[in-house]
């Protein structure tokens, strides 16, 4: 069970002054069970791939598979095959369409076919998970909130519809550190719960490094690394160095750490792992 990428290339506005290629040749597999980071200098195509992946853009070029259902088709099966993959748009005024907070995010399990009394049961558990009380905000326009508020209720929209295909683009901007830590602890429990895949579009090197086990890095619209995320962080610094991403803070420290004499056992690329390994370094544990 995955998603498969063949080959797909992808012009905005073609055959127009602002034709832009924005996806060219891009190949690559995401199986169930994976929690894989895309990252990768602004402009380099990460969003404009994601929207390929439940088939809301069409590739120019080459096919979009999801468990074996070519996306640019019709009929139930591909609309089935589409329902199995939820994105969470970079800007979530995207994704908000409805009068209430509660009709949002109902949407998509009442489009599925669920009663009334199973549609209000995921609409509760969604809003749990982005810590949104029921209470307060289920009568509430998804219009009139604050940018982080909105952004969980993007989150929960999308969470209400149980995909087995999670894509995040960017889902922790605008997110208070506390709130951004309890989205992401919920999104880990469901990932271990669930053989669900979580596909997360970040800047941020630190979430990258500590919740996905492959990385995608993508640089001019195509992808320059696929590897596993440890691996690519510490073996091709000098490749992430000319696309233009960085390397999480707790590689740099490493690196510090021994050029003052303290040599870890290896390179840290958690902030856990540094504890770790100083205290080890130090004889602290
Ligand atoms: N709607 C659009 N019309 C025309 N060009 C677009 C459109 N959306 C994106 N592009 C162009 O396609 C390229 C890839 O954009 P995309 O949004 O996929 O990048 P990204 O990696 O998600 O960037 P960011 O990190 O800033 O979100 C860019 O050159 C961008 O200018
Ligand atoms: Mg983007």
């Amino acid at each position: 069970m995955s998603i498969e990428v063949k080959d797909i290339s992808y012009t905005y506005m073609t055959k127009t002054p602002f034709e832009r290629q924005a996806l060219r040749n891009v190949t690559v597999t995401i199986e169930k069970g994976e929690f894989v980071a895309i990252i990768g200098h602004t402009g380099s195509g990460k969003s404009t791939l994601a929207e390929h992946l439940n088939g809301l853009l069409t590739p120019s070029t080459g096919t979009v598979c999801v468990d074996g259902v070519n996306l640019n088709g019709k009929g139930d099966k591909v609309r089935s095959a589409k329902h199995k993959v939820g994105i969470v748009f970079q800007y979530p005024e995207h994704q908000l369409f409805a009068e209430t907070i509660y009709e949002d995010i109902a949407f998509g399990p009442r489009n599925s076919g669920k009663s009334e009394e199973e549609v209000e049961k995921q609409v509760r558990k969604a809003m749990g998970f982005v810590g949104l009380d029921y209470d307060a905000f289920s009568t509430r326009s998804p219009f009139q909130l604050s940018g982080g508020q909105m952004r969980r209720v993007a989150i929960a929209g999308v969470i209400a519809m149980d995909p087995e295909y999670l894509i995040m683009d960017e889902p922790s901007a605008g997110l208070d550190p506390i709130s951004r830590d309890a989205i992401f602890a919920q999104l880990s429990t469901v990932f271990k719960e669930r053989d669900i895949a979580v596909i997360l579009i970040t800047h941020s090197m630190e979430e990258a490094a500590q919740y996905a086990s492959r990385l995608l890095v993508m640089a001019k619209g195509q992808i320059a690394i696929d590897g596993k995320t440890e691996l690519v962080f510490k073996e091709q610094r000098e490749r992430l160095q000319e696309v233009g991403v960085d390397i999480p803070e707790s590689i740099k420290i490493t690196d510090l750490l021994c050029e003052k004499g303290l040599k870890l056992e290896k390179q840290a690329i958690t902030k856990e792992q540094l504890v770790q390994y100083i205290k080890k370094a130090k004889g602290w544990s």
